[in-house]
């Protein structure tokens, strides 16, 4: 079996510069990549376009063996999940918020319910349901984002920065949740960060951004150096 995902000559220009060119990457299903760089690299924005929500100025990505195009965007689209910074949850119950992503999605009524209740147990937040989402503190908010993208059941799962607006505390122990979550369920996962130390706690594989390029890819001991365990990592767009 191919590449889950596989992204050739991906190029990315607004009016005036370019925002990314990518010459090849590709996920393996039940892989794990972290992709990390400075602000400004380029980061979210190839993540946009390898979510299919930004069309790229040139190149193909690949999902599963289809070449994304305007016929089947939508579908490929359907069977992946987005988590960002900033929660994105609608202006309701947190319980609705679940329920309203998988009936978009056309998941069954009882299938739905069951799946809800399965995601905020998961994610520690099943006391919550009845809460409406603008009253949830930072981390409860990311904890509901991150049950709401894993209830969809997505064959990939894109984080960009996930923890980024959350106290220290708040942030390690949702790291460590979730970085469970993801090895239990051998979930796809392209996780963004700007900190090289959250991602031996997420993925095995890191890619490098510098400048809107791919610098380097490989093992996170390779990339991280021997003392990335200890996270004593250096910064590996400094080398
Ligand atoms: N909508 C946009 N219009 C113009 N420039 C943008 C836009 N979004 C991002 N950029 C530029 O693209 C570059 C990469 O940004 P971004 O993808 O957000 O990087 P990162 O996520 O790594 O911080 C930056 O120079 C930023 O200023
Ligand atoms: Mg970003």
């Amino acid at each position: 079996m191919g590449p889950l995902l596989w992204a050739k000559n991906l190029r990315l220009m607004n009016s005036t510069k370019e925002i990314f060119r990518v010459d090849s990457f590709s996920m393996m299903r039940g892989e794990a990549v972290a992709l990390v760089g400075p602000n400004g690299a380029g980061k979210t924005s190839l993540l946009l376009a390898l979510a299919l929500l930004v069309p790229p100025t040139s190149g193909t990505i690949e999902f599963d063996g289809n070449v994304a195009a305007a016929g089947n965007i939508l579908a490929l689209r359907r069977r992946m999940a987005v988590v960002f910074q900033e929660s994105t949850l609608l202006d309701m119950t947190v319980s609705s918020n679940l329920l309203t992503a998988l009936r978009i999605r056309n998941v069954a009524r009882g299938e739905s319910l069951a799946r809800m209740e399965k995601w905020l147990e998961v994610f520690g937040v099943a006391h919550l349901k009845g809460r409406q989402a603008r009253s949830l503190s930072g981390g409860e908010a990311q904890r509901v984002s991150l049950a709401r993208a894993f209830a969809l059941e997505p064959d990939l799962l894109f984080l960009d920065e996930p923890f980024a607006s959350l106290d220290y505390p708040t942030r390690n122990s949702l790291l460590d949740d979730l970085g469970q979550v993801i090895k239990k369920m051998g979930m796809t996962t392209l996780f963004v960060t700007h900190d090289y130390t959250e991602i031996p706690h997420l993925a095995e594989r890191t890619a490098v951004m510098f400048e809107g390029r791919m610098i380097k890819s490989g093992s996170n001991r390779e990339i991280l150096g021997e003392d990335y365990l200890e996270r004593r990592c250096r910064v590996p767009w400094e080398d």
